[in-house]
């Protein structure tokens, strides 16, 4: 493992400044050179399958995920003013190609429409999201997806919308959060989703954490757990949520951490080999009584520990990790606004860190 590791740093090396230009000159989307017709100039001249690049080229660094926690979709947080904002700084400063929708609660067309002229304006992809929430009513989804469908058939933004959403992300932690009446429940909707999706040729997915023994996992954590099999003929790409974060316990501060992802992508690889892989949640708190506490009396939820956290994330040395497993991965997430202490820009807008991915 380790031999192999070192190969692959020293082919990483030596290969990785043609890497960077031969996908940056690739004939795809959102890596390469292809670009979106303007808004209200209707769809890219070519099947979906021959837009987006391929997984093969999906690595490293992708973007931000992107909270859209707001209810009220005229609030200014849901306005395509705020959105194209960010995805410009997302994109100038940061280079990144991708954005992870978080927890969308306006559940109208508007806020796909948004997101779909966001994406075009910047020419950068989309991964929406249909989110459960924590209301009494566990029926809102169904407005989402409504909504979502609604936006496919709608003759402005249908054509071009499967040029911009990636996939669909159908939860965030669901099987976690014990949504839709349980396991069977969401399983048959994430099943009939994602037929209904088959037509426009967008892959689903959901965003989730398959460490949880006994269920996606099994008990000793080798293999899938029965909610696992289930599931996984189901997902068309992984969209994973790696959190030794959550691991106070085993990982107390953000430097003993590498060695839970070596773990979480050796049992990907071994146990849902062939799909293409995104780590759309990981995270760390850079102070105490932030949004998520870690728990185990929270050790490390500071500036410091932040800072190692999202340095391993970014480092060359892993970079070649992540070309190895072809994970793209995001930082959960964008700013402060809506997930205080986990973003990676403050609540006065400015960057908390030296934040420069390494291309690989
Ligand atoms: C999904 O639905 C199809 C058609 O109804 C059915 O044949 C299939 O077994 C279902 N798959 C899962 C994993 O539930
Ligand atoms: C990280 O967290 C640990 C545990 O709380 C602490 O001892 C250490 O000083 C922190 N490291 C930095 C660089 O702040």
């Amino acid at each position: 493992m380790v031999l192999r590791i070192l190969a692959a740093l020293v082919l990483a090396a030596t290969a990785s400044a043609a890497a960077i230009t031969e996908r940056a000159q690739l004939d795809c989307f959102p890596f390469g050179t292809a670009k979106l017709p303007k808004f209200g100039h209707g769809a890219p001249k070519r099947t979906r399958e021959d837009w987006w690049c391929s997984a093969e080229h999906q690595y490293g660094f992708m973007g931000f995920s992107y909270p859209l926690e707001d209810d009220d979709c005229s609030g200014p947080s849901n306005s395509f003013t705020q959105i194209n904002a960010d995805f410009k700084r997302m994109k100038k400063e940061f280079g990144s190609t991708m954005v992870r929708i978080y927890a969308p609660q306006c559940r109208d067309a508007t806020i796909w429409k948004t997101l779909i002229r966001a994406g075009i304006a910047n020419n950068m992809a989309v991964i929406p999201q249909i989110w459960w929430g924590f209301e009494d009513n566990q029926d809102l989804w169904m407005l989402s997806r409504t909504a979502f469908f609604s936006v496919l058939n709608d003759p402005l933004y249908g054509p071009v919308a499967p040029y911009v959403f990636h996939s669909l992300a159908f939860g965030s932690e669901p099987i976690g959060d014990f949504v839709d009446g349980g396991y069977d429940g969401f399983i048959a909707d994430l099943n009939i989703t994602r037929q209904m999706l088959q037509p426009y040729g967008i892959p689903i997915s959901m965003s989730e954490d398959w460490d949880r023994a006994g269920i996606l996992a099994s008990d000793d954590r080798t293999s899938l757990g029965p909610v696992g099999i289930k599931i996984a003929p189901l997902m068309d790409n992984l969209q994973l949520h790696p959190m030794p974060y959550y691991h106070a316990n085993i990982y107390p501060s953000a430097d003993t951490t590498w060695p839970y992802f070596e773990w979480y992508m050796d049992f990907i690889a071994r146990n849902l080999p062939g799909k293409p892989i995104l780590i759309t949640e990981t995270q760390w708190a850079s102070f105490e009584g932030g949004a998520h506490d870690r728990g185990w009396g929270n050790p490390g939820e500071d500036i410091g520990n932040f800072t190692i956290f999202w340095n391993l994330i970014q480092s060359s040395d892993h970079c070649a990790f992540w070309k190895k497993y072809r994970v793209g991965w995001f930082v959960h997430t964008f700013d402060d606004s809506q997930e205080s202490g986990l973003g990676m820009i403050d609540d006065d807008g400015n960057v908390k860190m030296k934040f420069a991915p390494a291309k690989c």
